[in-house]
């Protein structure tokens, strides 16, 4: 399982989803709904955005989730989360997490770096920048790009 908020999806999500996916059968990247925080996206136009992304892929599967990610793994029966590392102020939060998600149910935490071309990057950067009218079209796949656009322009 790859989780998260994926608001939008990156291109650092998407390294990290198609490693995954040569190395498990099956990849389910999940998409926290978590309601009470405030997204650019909701969480259909997240999972949409994911979908098409991840297409290309014959083994991952596109869901979301309620609640605990923990939860969500053994409803599914599964056994690993797979989780990007950009640098070691995120190992800081991931550590706690995947030690309590093991501590919870069992489930395995693998931690995979990322590929040093997208280390700086996150969702929330990604927005700030298209917000202020700067160029991602870098960091994101051409489809996100245009909704990010599109959004850009709806709330200014
Ligand atoms: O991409 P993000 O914002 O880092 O993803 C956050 C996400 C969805 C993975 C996080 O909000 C989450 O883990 N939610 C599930 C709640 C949960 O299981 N919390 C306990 C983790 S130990």
């Amino acid at each position: 399982m790859c989780p998260g908020s994926f608001d939008p999806v990156t291109l650092g999500h998407l390294d990290i989803i198609g490693r995954a996916s040569l190395l498990y059968d099956e990849v389910v990247v999940a998409v926290g709904i978590n309601a009470s925080k405030k997204r650019m996206f909701t969480f259909e136009e997240r999972t949409e955005m994911l979908r098409e992304a991840t297409g290309v892929y014959g083994n991952v599967r596109v869901d979301t989730f309620d609640g605990l990610i923990v939860d969500f793994c053994k409803a599914n029966e599964i056994q690993v989360i797979v989780k990007g590392l950009r640098a070691i102020s995120d190992f800081d939060y991931e550590l706690q997490m995947a030690q309590m998600n093991h501590g919870l149910q069992g489930v395995e935490t693998m931690f995979m770096t990322t590929n040093p071309l997208y280390s700086f990057l996150s969702s929330s950067l990604v927005k700030e920048v298209a917000t202020y009218g700067g160029d991602v079209s870098a960091s994101v796949p051409e489809a996100v790009h245009r909704r990010l656009l599109e959004r850009v322009r709806e709330q200014s």
